[in-house]
């Protein structure tokens, strides 16, 4: 029997998420499973009930029905009392939970012998994960709004222009953190026409910066703000100081602020005071993504907009919520992605499996037993310097520590019979085959130094080229075609040559327009 996904309407007030779309109801339906709506839960997302009819999906009148009906729910926030009191033993519930910050939540979640998968609780450092990662993507969405928000309230162009009525100069953007929302709305912002700058502690993220068409401002200190994981530590006081007249000198100067700095686990550092507030341009905006963990400016309110010292300060907690079509879409393909690694054999039936480090990373509770935190993620060792790898890489085949000596043993015997080899060549066959082989044996050797010793990442860029270009064995072969199509005299070869060298330039073909096809393909993705 497939199993029940069921979708409730948000209940928070005021969320305007749904955590699944028609779109994805259809894929979900592939996968096997059956879907049930509540009645209403898209209307505030732009997806009426007859849209999710239409994508396959049952409607449930009321979340009484709703709940006890479905053997897997979906939902964007954590659940009330209310509706954990709707859950039955057995069931599974896929949403944003924040397990550290919600202890009585997990405890009652746990008294209902349920399974919770926490999307928050995703182990983000997995490549694999990034498909299902919703914080990732919901904080894509927060950076895009906070822009349109603080040009919703800015009095002015984002773009400079020259117009009869007079020249109007670009507006300058400061962001402060460039995780994942900074750097959407360095995207965002840049893309209305601003000047652009950031700042962030983590030294790595300059580049990014600069590759979203902002500019990295540092600050006059040196101190790495990397804590690991991709998040920011707390930096000392040395450091605050510097970062303070840095970015009062930019609050003089710019004309809208965004703030997202946060350190998991603590308060958000506050970065914009008071007085840098009231050296702001009149009509200039902040918008406060931090406003939640207590606001990276001094004079937030969280959850409103307020106008302070002439400077318009937007404390808005609810930013994904503001662009629900967009959340909600997103946020149902990350959770089709998880239903698809839950439900790896299409059977509409869902394996929790503990060994996969994405999935157990995600459960925080498994049958009523709370599995909240997840032992450490054993992450592959990084990559060893490359003057380390070429000698283990030259090793081959012996697999290293105690097989080393074996590993010489088996080198010497494969020279030795390698040499053999070569004198045998050499000692039969024709002089000119000898020179040719010669060429072809330093050409496979030299192309092997050239590719091994090329980053992974690049292989397939260059391999795609390498073959184009060495489709030099389209010439060889129509050199021995030619001659016969054209009628000329001369050694005319004999038909199985012809046959082959015909053969040569249709396979030759592929590998050169496939090899410029998929660099070009490449390419594309390099693109805007
Ligand atoms: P993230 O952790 O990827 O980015 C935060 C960035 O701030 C990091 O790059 C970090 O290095 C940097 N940072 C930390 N301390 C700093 C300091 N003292 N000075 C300069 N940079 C510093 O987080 P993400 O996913 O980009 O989220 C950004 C913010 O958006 C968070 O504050 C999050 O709570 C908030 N958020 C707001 C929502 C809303 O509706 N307002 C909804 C969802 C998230």
């Amino acid at each position: 029997m497939p199993q029940v996904i069921g979708v409730p309407k948000e209940t928070a007030a005021g969320e305007k998420r749904v955590a699944t779309v028609p779109e994805a109801v259809e894929k979900l339906i592939k996968l096997g499973f059956k879907v049930t709506v509540q009645s209403g839960a898209g209307d505030a997302a732009n997806c009426s009930d007859d849209t999710y009819r239409a994508a396959g999906a049952e409607i449930a009148d009321t979340a009484e029905k709703l709940w006890s009906a479905s053997d897997i729910v979906f939902k964007v926030l954590a659940p009330s009392a209310e509706e954990v009191g709707l859950m039955h033993e057995g069931q599974t519930l896929i949403s944003f939970v924040w397990p550290a910050q919600n202890p009585d939540l997990m405890q009652q979640l746990a008294a209902r012998k349920v399974t919770v998968l926490a999307i928050d609780s995703l182990p983000r450092m997995l490549s694999r994960a990034q498909k299902m990662d919703a914080l990732t993507s919901m904080a894509g969405i927060v950076g895009y709004r906070a822009v349109i928000e603080a040009a919703n309230a800015f009095g002015r162009f984002f773009n400079g222009q020259i117009t009869a009525a007079g020249k109007i100069p670009p507006a300058k953007v400061f962001i402060a953190g460039a995780g994942v929302a900074g750097l959407a709305a360095i995207g965002t912002a840049v893309g209305l026409g601003a000047i652009v700058r950031a700042n962030d502690t983590r030294a790595e993220v300059a580049d990014q910066v600069v590759s979203m068409g902002g500019e990295f401002v540092k600050v006059d200190y040196e101190e790495e703000g990397s804590g690991g994981g991709g998040y920011a530590k707390v930096m000392s006081e040395g450091f605050q100081q510097a970062q303070r007249e840095m970015y009062a000198k930019q609050a003089k100067e710019v004309d809208i602020i965004i703030t997202t700095a946060l350190i998991p686990g603590k308060p958000a550092p506050k970065l914009i005071t008071a007085d840098m507030v009231k050296s702001m341009k009149p009509g200039s905006v902040i918008v406060d993504l931090a406003a939640e963990r207590g606001g990276n400016c001094e004079l937030t309110e969280q959850g409103q907009v307020v106008v302070k010292h002439g400077v318009t300060i937007i404390g808005y907690t609810d930013l994904p919520s503001r662009l629900a079509k967009q959340s909600s879409t997103m946020y149902a393909t990350n959770l089709f992605r998880i239903s698809e690694e839950l439900c790896k054999t299409k059977d509409g039936i869902i394996n929790v499996n503990m060994d996969d480090d994405a999935i157990r990373g995600l459960t925080v509770i498994k049958e009523g037993n709370i599995t909240w935190p997840p032992p450490p993620l054993k992450l592959p060792a990084p990559p060893a310097k490359p003057a380390a790898t070429v000698p283990a890489a030259k090793k081959g085949h012996g697999h290293g520590g105690a097989g080393a000596p074996s590993s010489a043993k088996s080198m010497v015997i494969m020279f030795a019979v390698a040499a053999a080899a070569f004198w045998f060549i050499g000692a039969n066959a024709p002089a000119v085959f000898l020179g040719h082989f010669t060429v072809f044996v330093l050409a496979c050797f030299v192309g092997y130094m050239v590719v091994w010793n090329v980053t992974p990442a690049l292989h397939t860029p260059l391999m795609s080229v390498t073959n184009a270009i060495s489709s030099i064995i389209a010439i060889g072969a129509l050199v021995q075609v030619a001659p016969p199509l054209m009628g000329g005299g001369g050694d005319r070869p004999e038909a199985w040559i012809i046959g082959l060298a015909v053969l040569a330039v249709a396979l030759t073909s592929i590998n050169m327009f496939g090899g410029f096809a998929v660099t070009q393909r490449m390419l594309q993705m390099f693109r805007k």
